[in-house]
């Protein structure tokens, strides 16, 4: 069998596991959802999420990644229990849908680079417009697919690695550079005041699903990414440092992605915050608004700035969503990784493609389905979104969880963290761990699941 990737270091693996989970989900979902949600309550209980019940679930797909040196689906089967590779099936199957979708908005991402220099704020105006022209938006995703395949199909070292190492801190100097420059604009500090300090009345069970679904899509769990990723990483690093840099870094950069939108927010509605769109479509209508407002030449240099950065984010994100499925066929069927990446990106972008028409553009897939008790119908890449991040992440890391401590045993798996980490024995992660991952970890993530299903799909 071919020799398969490895990262070539441990900086270069953090890169691009920490590219993977900082994505449209941080600059995009994270403040809409935010905003969405209450201000500060939702960051608080999303904190609380990330570092409680997310970051041992990343250390177990990790910790199943390297032990095994194999895929999602075939690590299942290294560790001697082939009859649960159904769990990485399921990963599988999220990455590829979960992909279809992403890029057709980081295709809109990118096509608002361009009108963002060329100074056309008046696609504000105009969104559903512009989703509407599948021929030009179509056309971008396009080609953020090709860059996608064109990184996975150059392997771990050369292509994931390489990528990740220029494109994230290219993405931190921006996204610095425009805080300093949105926190300087009048009414700045009340986007501020709502980011930062809570209003313990807007906890709602909405909030507490919202946050719990926004963090593990965040972290890119649940559907072996970090199964994946792990089984390209050295026998001595430390699982349980990495896990802690990556969703650091991750919180970190949706923490920032706030602190520099709500200022904007603050600043064009005058200090009151109401009036302003804080749906998905903030990113979209509400912000290049607000970058004409700026003037028509800096406001051009600081949207195409913000889209590029957008676009930077969301391209370590695909190349890790592609990487799922294409390190499975490479693995499971002997496939060549150029033919791997090539193929499974043309099918991903196929399947794209109800989503890419569902935005005003096909009445069919703008209103796919209307889901019981609800009285608005959804659209299909909605659609997708409620089947592949809300439900089966959460289901696969719940499943992932369940299968470390109690069928490859939980000593198998303290005995894997446990390399590369010299005290493990002794520390507070290990009673953590212990006390959590049994019942408690999967138990509530297998609820959530359950109450996320029972809500969006059957109006309870
Ligand atoms: N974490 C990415 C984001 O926040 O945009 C999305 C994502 C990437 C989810 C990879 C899942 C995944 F496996």
């Amino acid at each position: 069998m071919a020799a398969r990737g490895n990262f070539s270091s441990r900086i270069g693996f953090i890169a691009a596991a920490a590219g993977s989970a900082v994505g449209l989900g941080n600059i995009w979902g994270f403040p809409y959802e935010a905003g969405a949600g209450g201000g500060a309550i939702f960051v608080l209980v999303y904190l609380f999420f990330c570092f409680a019940l997310c970051f041992p679930v990343m250390l177990t797909e990790l910790a199943i990644g390297r032990k095994s040196g194999r895929n999602a689906v075939g690590a299942f089967e290294a560790l001697g229990h082939k009859k649960w590779n159904f769990i990485g099936k399921l990963g599988v199957l999220s990455g590829v849908l979960i992909l279809s979708f992403y890029n057709v908005i980081a295709g809109w991402a990118f096509g608002y680079t361009f009108e963002m220099a060329a100074g056309n704020f008046e696609v504000t105006e105009h969104f559903r417009a512009y989703t509407t022209n599948i021929f030009a938006v179509g056309s971008y995703g396009l080609l953020f697919m090709i860059a996608t395949a064109y990184i996975v199909s150059k392997g771990v070292s050369e292509g994931i690695e390489k990528a990740a190492k220029v494109l994230m801190p290219s993405l931190i100097i921006m996204m610095f550079s425009l805080i300093i420059y949105s926190l300087f604009l009048p009414n700045a500090m009340a986007g501020i005041k709502f980011f930062l300090l809570p209003d313990f009345s807007k906890l709602t069970s909405t909030v507490v699903f919202n946050a719990m679904g926004q963090a593990f899509f965040s972290l890119s769990l649940g559907m072996g990414t970090f199964i994946t990723y792990g089984s390209y990483i050295k026998k001595n690093d430390n699982l349980i440092g990495s896990a802690a840099l990556i969703t650091l870094t991750d919180v970190g950069i949706a923490i920032t992605a706030g602190l520099m939108i709500f200022p904007l927010i603050g600043f064009i509605s005058g200090g009151s915050l109401s009036g302003v769109g804080r749906g998905p479509e903030l990113i979209f209508v509400t912000l290049p608004h607000i970058f004409g407002e700026i003037g028509p030449t800096a406001g051009a240099i600081v949207g195409m700035v913000f889209f590029l950065l957008l676009c930077f984010a969301a391209l370590t994100s695909t190349v890790s969503l592609l990487e799922v499925p294409v390190s499975y066929v490479v693995d499971e069927f002997k496939l060549s990784r150029k033919k791997a990446a090539w193929l499974m990106s043309g099918i991903v972008y196929l399947i794209g493609i109800p989503s890419l028409m569902g935005n005003g553009y096909s009445s069919y897939f703008s209103e796919f389905i209307t889901y019981i008790g609800a009285d608005q119908p959804t659209d299909f890449l909605s659609f997708i979104v409620n089947i592949a991040n809300d439900s089966f992440l959460p289901l696969g890391g719940a499943l992932m969880v369940f299968f470390a401590v109690h069928i490859w045993k939980k000593e198998n798996m303290e005995a894997e963290i446990a390399v590369g980490f010299e005290n493990y024995e002794n520390s507070w992660v290990r009673k953590y761990l212990r006390f959590v991952m049994p019942v408690l970890l999967p138990g509530t993530l297998f609820i959530i699941f359950s109450m996320i299903v029972l809500s969006t799909f059957f109006g309870f």
